[in-house]
């Protein structure tokens, strides 16, 4: 880990911004002007006044100097903080630098509003502030990652700075690190190092570890560690009691004690096992997942679900637990059959539904924008998920909207015997559930026609399939553990980025 740097001119939002980033990634937050401000006893104008702008300069750079001390930070610049000397270097040396970049209009608009005295911008602010920004504009230009900032709101601009650095962190159930990072995987053993983590052993399945457990193992290695590896078998038809108690053996031939980790590396299957795996042996131990599907980027390996199937039906058996540390190379997307990728968009296009209607237009849009704008939409889509969890780790309200497409889906994946994949089965129930919340009256006009149209759009099945016996389907959906007394929850949607929380006694009418 390493500091982030908000660099850019005076009105950009860098200590706002800054301040909002750093809540998100649960870092310190450092004004340097600030840290100025207080080490020399004077206000910046004053410091201005008594020892010139190369005086102050001089102060900058003995600051920056101290930044190696100092715990990963979110760190605010000066707006020429890194025009002089060696404070580039040393600063891009320390971490990753995004310049907030604006229209002279949105910055002269903040600075009007702004009670902080400006040195730089005595007199007529307009004129000086634009010969600020054509002096600086070439400077600011040569940094690789900028961020446009007009238009947009603090944690909006925030939020658009994760997905640049691919940062994203979960406070709940003890906190978690996700990374998104392409090539990521290579830099396993050492990111296992920061986390303190001791004789890692890995989960996979068959099929990963055919393309990703040796590059795993290599990057381990590199930095010390002689992994072990547990490979499963692939598939939902594995997800039960029996496969959860062959890792508990596993764990203990290897010799794993309470301070060890468990790394899964493979799709949401592989890491609700690994992760309940983990969870009750020894009573819990520590877990990093590093998802190789599309879904379990977006969806599974965030949030601390894990569990196994039962006959009866899907995670009904299961813990929250949540892995101290998410990896993500999109690098690994590379080897996945098209059905899976295909199936994770499934959910891609739920969290568009419950909260981004940006997303879902992206998704809207088909399957070649999908291809092309894959980074943005994994990360826009991991958002969604996050903040939801932020407000709801548990399950105790809102959480429950994330379970879109998923009380009829669950029942017809589990119908089907595992022919459909889980993403399918969702897309199914997205469907069906947005058909029956048109006829409640909940759901906006061509609500269901538009959900409809994408899903089918990216390639994915909209029908229940005509041989599934409908009765069973209820039957399975009454066993579904979203119930309450008798009725069983739904999360059904009214609009594309609004879901209601619905309880429902008929189900058969769901079905009709
Ligand atoms: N815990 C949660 O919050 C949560 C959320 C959503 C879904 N889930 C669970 O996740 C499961 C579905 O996850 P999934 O869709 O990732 O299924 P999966 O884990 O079964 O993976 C799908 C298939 O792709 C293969 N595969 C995975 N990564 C690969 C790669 N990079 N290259 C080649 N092959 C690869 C797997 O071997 C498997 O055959 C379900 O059991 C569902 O209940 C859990």
């Amino acid at each position: 880990m390493t500091h982030i740097f908000l660099y850019g001119p005076p009105g950009s939002g860098k200590s706002t911004v800054g301040r909002a980033l750093a809540g998100n990634l649960h870092l310190p937050f450092i004004d340097i002007d600030r840290v100025i401000e207080e080490q020399a006893g004077l206000s910046i104008p004053q410091i201005m006044d008594n020892l010139g702008e190369s005086g102050f300069r001089n102060l900058e750079s003995a600051t920056l100097k101290g930044l190696k001390y100092q715990a990963d930070s979110v760190i605010a610049l000066g707006g020429g903080a890194l025009v002089h000397g060696g404070n580039r270097s040393l600063v891009e040396g320390s971490g990753p630098v995004i310049v907030l970049t604006a229209e002279l209009s949105t910055l002269l608009a903040r600075l009007e509003n702004d009670p902080l005295e400006r040195p730089l911008l005595s007199g007529d602010v307009r004129t000086s502030l634009s010969s600020l920004l054509d002096a600086r504009r070439e400077h600011y230009q040569t940094f690789p990652l900028s961020l446009p900032v007009d238009g947009m709101t603090p944690v909006e601009v925030a939020l658009h700075a994760q997905f640049l650095l691919g940062r994203f962190h979960l406070s709940v159930m003890g906190g978690c690190d996700v990374l998104v990072k392409h090539g990521g995987l290579d830099g396993l053993g050492e990111i296992l190092r920061a986390h303190g983590a001791r004789n890692p052993i890995i989960v996979t399945d068959e099929n990963v570890a055919k393309f990703h457990v040796d590059p795993a193992r290599s990057a381990m290695r590199a930095s010390g560690f002689n992994p072990g590896v547990l490979t499963i078998p692939a598939g939902e038809a594995g997800k039960n009691l029996h496969t959860v108690t062959q890792l508990w053996h596993g764990f203990l031939k290897a010799g794993l004690d309470r301070n060890d980790t468990v790394i899964a590396l493979g799709g949401g299957v592989v890491g609700d096992l690994a992760g309940f795996a983990a969870s009750t042996f020894m009573r819990g131990i520590q877990w990093l997942a590093v998802p190789t599907t599309l879904l379990a980027m977006v969806d599974a390996s965030l949030g601390g679900k894990t569990g196994f199937d039962l006959p009866e039906g899907k995670n009904l058996i299961g813990s929250f637990h949540s892995p101290t540390l998410v990896l993500e190379d999109q690098r690994v997307l590379g080897t996945l059959p098209e059905r899976e990728f295909i199936s994770g968009l499934a959910e891609v296009v739920k969290h568009g539904i419950i909260s981004d209607p940006h997303l879902f237009m992206l998704c809207a849009s088909g399957m070649s924008l999908v291809r092309e704008r894959q980074d943005e939409i994994i990360k826009r889509a991991m958002a969604v998920k996050i903040e939801i969890l932020e407000a709801d780790p548990y399950e105790k309200g809102l959480r429950a909207v994330l379970n879109l497409g998923h009380t009829v889906g669950h029942a017809v994946e589990l119908v089907s015997g595992y022919t459909l994949t889980h993403g399918e089965s969702v897309a199914i129930g997205m469907v069906a559930e947005t058909k029956y919340a048109s006829r409640m009256g909940l759901a906006e006009a061509g609500l269901a026609d538009r959900v409809s149209a994408t899903l089918a759009g990216l390639g994915l099945p909209v029908d229940i399939p005509g041989v599934t016996p409908r009765k069973e389907i209820v039957r399975a959906m009454q066993g579904d553990k979203k119930r309450h007394a008798r009725a069983v929850q739904f999360a059904l949607p009214v609009g594309i980025g609004k879901v209601q929380l619905v309880d429902v006694t008929d189900l058969d009418s769901v079905l009709e």
